[in-house]
């Protein structure tokens, strides 16, 4: 089977991790100054870095050239053709031990930490855990790990990496150097699908990729996964067979929806709610979709500079659209629009017939 396409395409370079421009820097300083911690706290989203950025720190505090060659090391890059590096890239280095917290909770893994811990690298400087799902670890897990993470033997760094930062005891946590992980901007998902789609002669429209990469939410991990899906099923793309597999709308239908409520179009938004429930859109998910992109329009009419503020979440052409129709619509109109829209959406969830209070808020506002 084809190694899916999220684990070939997995940053080998601090430099290649998108959204993270802040943790990123932090450890590139770290390194390039030979401070790196011992201890770690991964947080945030699924699918954004964690796992990632764990393997790249394995990677810099064992790379061989770093050690060998100090005008390499200022660049505060592995160099990904050591051997340290080739093994920690193809996850077979003993030196870098990946934990997962979830499969029993922990504890034979962590016990097992306390007692291999101390043993001196097999061939690298440094033995590197990865305790993964860590909010998975029971209390008494933690208490266990809680000695070794304040004092870790000097050969030792741990990370951990969850999704859920709460769950961890703050015990755990102010012991360790936290890096909170982002959701990834729209934009910069679009852009390394496009990369992994050049570079695997994926043939794929730009609505497309706007549509996998808005439906992952932030995850580059799903918004890959469901390229990989769709590229295996068709081998040209567009934002129909996305849409198909989705379930969801592209930007363009959204778009077009909303232009016919601004221009208080009530047969043609009718006729549309209409189409998407034939085609077998879920509405409910629509409009959620709708409401927030209603809001936008809302937010660059109050103030159009606040365009900018969708750069991560919009494309060029799509922010220029949206402006165009904000400076067509009525802010008080919006708001009523929007306010009836939430209030469809909950009835809507709720409710054997989803298209009815769609249509509803459509009649009162419209007409
Ligand atoms: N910040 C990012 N920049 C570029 N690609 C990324 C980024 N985050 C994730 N990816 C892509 O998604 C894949 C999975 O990422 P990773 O395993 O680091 O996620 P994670 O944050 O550990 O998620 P989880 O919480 O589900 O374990 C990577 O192999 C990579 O292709
Ligand atoms: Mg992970
Ligand atoms: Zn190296």
């Amino acid at each position: 089977m084809a190694q899916a396409l999220y684990r070939k395409y997995r940053p080998k370079k601090l430099g290649d991790v998108l959204g993270q421009e802040t943790n990123m820097a932090i450890l590139k300083n770290a390194a390039t100054n030979n401070r790196l911690g011992q201890a770690y706290v991964f947080y945030g989203p699924r699918g954004t870095g964690k796992t990632t950025t764990a393997r790249l720190l394995a990677k810099l505090l064992n790379c061989e050239k770093r050690h060998t060659d100090p005008v390499f090391a200022k660049l505060g890059e592995p160099c990904n053709a050591c051997r340290e590096c080739t093994q920690i890239d193809a996850q077979n280095s003993f030196d870098v031990i990946e934990i997962d917290a979830a499969s029993n909770r922990g504890i034979d893994e962590i016990r097992n930490l306390k007692e291999n811990i101390t043993v001196s690298p097999a061939t690298a400087r440094y033995k590197i855990y990865i305790i993964d799902e860590a909010h998975m670890l029971t209390g008494a897990a933690f208490n266990a790990l809680l000695k070794t993470l304040e004092e870790p033997p000097r050969h030792a760094v741990i990370v951990l990496a969850t999704t859920e930062y709460e769950k961890l005891p703050p015990t755990i946590t102010s012991r360790a150097q936290r890096f909170p992980f982002k959701k990834l901007g729209k934009t910069d998902i679009m852009k390394k699908l496009a990369a992994m789609a050049k570079a695997e002669k994926i043939k794929i429209d730009e609505p497309a990729l706007e549509l996998i990469a808005a439906t992952a939410e932030g995850s580059a991990r799903d918004a890959e996964s469901l390229l990989d899906q769709i590229a295996s099923l068709q081998a040209n793309i567009d934002c129909t067979a996305v849409e198909r597999i989705t379930g969801r709308t592209g930007i363009l239908k959204l778009h077009a929806f909303a232009e016919d409520i601004v221009k208080k179009d009530l047969k043609g938004s009718l006729a549309r709610a209409a189409e998407l429930q034939d085609d077998g859109y879920n509405l409910v998910v629509f409009t959620k979709d709708l409401i927030h992109y209603l809001r936008k329009v809302l937010s660059v009419k109050i103030d159009p500079a606040l365009g900018a503020a969708f750069e991560k979440e919009l494309t060029r052409d799509e922010i220029a659209a949206l402006k165009k129709l904000a400076a067509a619509a009525d802010a008080a109109f919006l708001v009523q629009c929007i306010k009836s829209l939430i209030r469809a959406y909950s009835e809507m969830r709720y409710s054997p017939f989803a298209a009815v209070p769609l249509e509803m808020a459509l009649v009162e506002n419209l007409s």
